[in-house]
C-alpha cells in the first residue's frame, strides 16, 4: 500500500483534470442530513421479535420486514456501523458516533443464532458484515470473532474440491451444483477468518472459487452469466443461465457489480494479476454499457421498450467496486487508472442519485430492482442504501470530500 499522503496526492492530480471538465461535482444528497434522520428512525423501530428491512413497497416507499434467517439481514446493522464510521469521518454529518455503534451492536445481536442454524447457504458472507465491522472497532470482541469464524466455516463446508467452488444454492439433486456470481462477495469472510485463525485452507478455498468463477462466469466481452451449474461428481459445467436477469446470455447489472467488487477484492488479498485484469474487464463492460442518460438498467440486455426499470443498488455497488479497483490501480502506481475509476464512480453515483433520491420514502433511494422476473422493481432496497452510504464514506476517507 502507498502511504495515505501519496494516495491523496495521486488521486488529487486526477481530480484536477476532471474538475476542469466538470465531471466531478459530488451530489449534495450524498451528505444530506436526511440520511441520518431516516436511518435513525428505522433503527429506533426495532421489532420484537427481530425483523429486518429488505425492500420497500413501490408507492409509499415503506420498508417491508423479514425474519432474521434471510440473506439481507446483515445490511441494516452494517448500515448502522457505516453511520458510526460516517460520524467518525464527519461528526457534523452524522451526529453521535457512540449512538450509532450501540445501535449497530443491538441490531447485530439477533443474528448470532444464525451461526449455528441458517438456511441462507453461501450468503453467510453477507450475514458476517456487521461482525467484520465490529472487529474494526474492537478487534478483541469475542462475540464478533466467533461469528466471523462460524460463518467462514459454514461457507467452507460448502466447498467441493471436484468443482473447485463453494455451493451457492442448494438443489434437490445434490449432484446439481449451482454457483452464482454474487458468491464472489461472500469470499471476504474466508480471508477475515484466515486472519483471525491462521487457517490458510480458507484462503485456498476463496482462490479456487474465484479462479473457477473467472473462467466460467465471465464472458470474453467482460459481461457475466448469473448462474453456472456444475456436476458435483465430474466437475463439468452443465449449463450457464440466469435467475434474476433478462436472458440466459444477458448481463444482469447487479451480478456484474458484484463481480467488479469481488475481483478487485481478490486482487487486494492475493496480488494475483489475473484478478486485477478481471476486475478491469468487468468494470469496462459495466461502464461502457451504461446508456447516455447515466442510469444503470436492471439488465444491460433487457429491451428498451417498454422502458426497462433501473437498479440503483447495482449502481451503488458498482461505484464501491470501482473505488476498490482504483485503490488497486494505485497500489501498482497506476495513477491514471485510479483517477479514471474514481471519476467514473462519482459520475455513476451522481447520475443514479439524481434519478433515485427519494425524500418522502423510508429508504434513501428508490428505483431499485430486487428481482424483475418476479416483478419486484421500482423499490427502495436495504443494500442500495448501504452502498450509497459506504460510497459517501469512501470519498471522505480518501480525502475526496470534506465536511
Ligand atoms: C461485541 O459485539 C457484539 C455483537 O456485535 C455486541 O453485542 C457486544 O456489545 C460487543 N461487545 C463489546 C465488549 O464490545
Ligand atoms: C433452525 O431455524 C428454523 C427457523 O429459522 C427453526 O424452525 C428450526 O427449529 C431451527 N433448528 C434448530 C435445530 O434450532
Ligand atoms: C481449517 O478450515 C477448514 C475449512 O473450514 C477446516 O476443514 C479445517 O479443519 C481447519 N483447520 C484447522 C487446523 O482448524
Ligand atoms: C452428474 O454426473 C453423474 C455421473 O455421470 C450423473 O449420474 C448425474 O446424473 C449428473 N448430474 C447432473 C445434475 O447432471
Ligand atoms: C442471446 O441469445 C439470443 C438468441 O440466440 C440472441 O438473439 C442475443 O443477441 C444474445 N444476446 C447476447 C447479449 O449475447
Ligand atoms: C424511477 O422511479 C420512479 C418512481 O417509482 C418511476 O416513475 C420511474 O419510471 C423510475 N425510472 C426508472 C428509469 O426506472
Ligand atoms: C491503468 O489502468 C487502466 C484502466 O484500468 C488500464 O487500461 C491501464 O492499462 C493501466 N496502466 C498500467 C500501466 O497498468
Ligand atoms: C416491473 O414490475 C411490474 C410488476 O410489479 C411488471 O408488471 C413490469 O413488467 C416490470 N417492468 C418491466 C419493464 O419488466
Amino acid at each position: 500500500m502507498l502511504p495515505s499522503g501519496l494516495f491523496s496526492l495521486a488521486v488529487y492530480l486526477g481530480l484536477v483534470s476532471a474538475t476542469a471538465t466538470g465531471v466531478l461535482e459530488l451530489p449534495a444528497e450524498l451528505y444530506s442530513p436526511l440520511i441520518a434522520q431516516k436511518v435513525l428512525k428505522t433503527a429506533q423501530s426495532f421489532p420484537n421479535p427481530a425483523k429486518y428491512p429488505q425492500y420497500t413497497d413501490r408507492v409509499a416507499g415503506d420498508w417491508i420486514w423479514f425474519p432474521p434467517d434471510v440473506w439481507t439481514t446483515g445490511f441494516f446493522p452494517a448500515t448502522l456501523y457505516a453511520m458510526h464510521e460516517r460520524a467518525n469521518l464527519c461528526l457534523a454529518n452524522a451526529g453521535d458516533a457512540t449512538q450509532w455503534l450501540n445501535l449497530g451492536r443491538t441490531w447485530a445481536t439477533p443474528e448470532i443464532p444464525l451461526e449455528v442454524n441458517t438456511s441462507v447457504g453461501h450468503d453467510v458472507g453477507f450475514l458476517s458484515f456487521p461482525f467484520l465491522d465490529e472487529l474494526t472497532v474492537n478487534p478483541k470482541n469475542e462475540t464478533a470473532i466467533q461469528a466471523v469464524n462460524a460463518f467462514a466455516n459454514h461457507l467452507a463446508a460448502r466447498f467441493n474440491p471436484i468443482v473447485g467452488c463453494t455451493r451457492s444454492w442448494d438443489s434437490a439433486d445434490p449432484t446439481d451444483f449451482q454457483v452464482i456470481i454474487d458468491n464472489m462477495m461472500n469470499l471476504e469472510v474466508l480471508f477475515a477468518s484466515e486472519k483471525l485463525t491462521g487457517n490458510h485452507t480458507l484462503r485456498d478455498i476463496a482462490i479456487s472459487h474465484a479462479d473457477k468463477t473467472m473462467v466460467n462466469h465471465i464472458r470474453p466481452d467482460g459481461g457475466s452469466f448469473h448462474v453456472v451449474e456444475y456436476n458435483s461428481t465430474t466437475g463439468a459445467v452443465i449449463s450457464r443461465h440466469t435467475s434474476q436477469g433478462y436472458a440466459d446470455n444477458s448481463t444482469w447489472s447487479r451480478g456484474e457489480s458484484w463481480g467488479i467488487y469481488g475481483f478487485a477484492n481478490m486482487y487486494k488479498h492475493t496480488k494475483k494479476y489475473d484478478y486485477l485484469e478481471t476486475a478491469r474487464r468487468t468494470a469496462k463492460y459495466f461502464i461502457t454499457n451504461i446508456p447516455d442518460d447515466g442510469v444503470v438498467p436492471w439488465d444491460f440486455n433487457a429491451p428498451l421498450v417498454p422502458p426497462r426499470p433501473a437498479d440503483s443498488s447495482a449502481a451503488m455497488i458498482a461505484a464501491n467496486g470501482l473505488f476498490l479497483l482504483a485503490d488497486q490501480e494505485l497500489s501498482v502506481l497506476n495513477v491514471t487508472g485510479a483517477a479514471y475509476y474514481t471519476n467514473v464512480a462519482i459520475k455513476i453515483i451522481r447520475d443514479n442519485t439524481q434519478l433515485a433520491w427519494a425524500p418522502s420514502w423510508q429508504s434513501l433511494l428508490s428505483n431499485g430492482t430486487v428481482n424483475n422476473p418476479q416483478h419486484n422493481n421500482l423499490t427502495g432496497i436495504v443494500y442500495g442504501d448501504y452502498y450509497f452510504i459506504k460510497a459517501g464514506n469512501a470519498l471522505l476517507s480518501r480525502g475526496l470530500a470534506h465536511c
